[in-house]
């Protein structure tokens, strides 16, 4: 199984995205996946000019000259699309977003009906891509990842591929913190990667491995307490060395 992930974090390996997804990939990799890391970051992408040029002008090629040229033939090779984000305004990153937008080459002009909704077809006719989801975000909920969730699904109906399911980390910056502190966080990347050889070997990964992942570390009026005492002590900071 070829599986291509795409990092979006700005922070790249430095981020709480990479903390979930480090260990997923190395479950796949375990259960015989072949697995390559982008980060979409370090790419030069330009915005959709949104002139279909794709389609008539150069037909399956983006008329614009920048990475997506060569991460179009990945984006098409991959069985597994990993879409790695963190949670920005209750979305995607603008970067991830403006990728996607820009695999409009993959597809055709003409419309089809499919699953009784009007769609365009694939230039590869490929039908057996999946999508994965591996998302974190700052605040505490689970419910933070809802929209997101929605339009990554309503993304893989358009696109026709499967969306194999959501790896969601809330508070995921701060469980290197955690972890110092005596918290089970090892236990939460341990689930990470099981959840990759999960999808791996049986295709989806397991409501208890994904449970395990988005677990509360603590009770919610702590942590907004020691993050705000942070917060403070941050700003503090700043106005003693002004
Ligand atoms: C511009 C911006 C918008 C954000 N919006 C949200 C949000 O709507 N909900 C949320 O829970 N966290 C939000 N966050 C917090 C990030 O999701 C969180 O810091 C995450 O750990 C960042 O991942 P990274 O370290 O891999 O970049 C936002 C962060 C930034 C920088």
């Amino acid at each position: 199984m070829k599986v291509l992930a795409l990092n979006s974090s700005p922070k790249m390996e430095k981020g709480g995205t990479a903390l979930i997804l480090g260990p997923f990939l190395n479950g796949m990799e375990e259960a015989g996946a072949e697995v390559e890391l982008i980060y979409v970051h370090k790419l030069k992408i330009e915005p959709c000019l949104g002139d279909f040029g794709c389609w008539f002008k150069t037909p399956g090629r983006c008329v614009q000259q920048d990475d997506m040229a060569w991460l179009l033939s990945k984006l098409e090779a991959a069985d597994l699309l990993v879409f790695a984000t963190p949670v920005f305004v209750d979305g995607m990153t603008s970067t991830m977003k403006r990728l996607i937008e820009r695999s409009l080459p993959l597809v055709e002009p003409f419309f089809e009906i499919r699953d009784g909704h009007c769609r365009h077809p694939r230039r590869d006719g490929r039908t057996d891509q999946k999508v994965v989801l591996v998302s974190v975000c700052g605040f505490t909920e689970l419910d933070n990842f809802e929209p997101l969730i929605a339009h990554v699904r309503a993304i893989c109906r358009n696109l026709g591929v499967e969306f194999a399911g959501a790896l969601l980390r809330p508070y995921a910056a701060a469980l290197p913190r955690l972890k110092r502190l005596g918290l089970p966080v090892d236990e939460i990347y341990e689930a990470a990667g099981e959840a990759g050889r999960q999808l791996v070997r049986d295709g989806k990964m397991a409501d208890r491995t994904l449970a395990a992942v988005g677990r509360d570390l603590l009770p919610r009026d702590e942590y907004v307490r020691a993050m705000n005492d942070r917060f403070r002590q941050a700003l503090e900071a700043l106005t003693r060395g002004q």
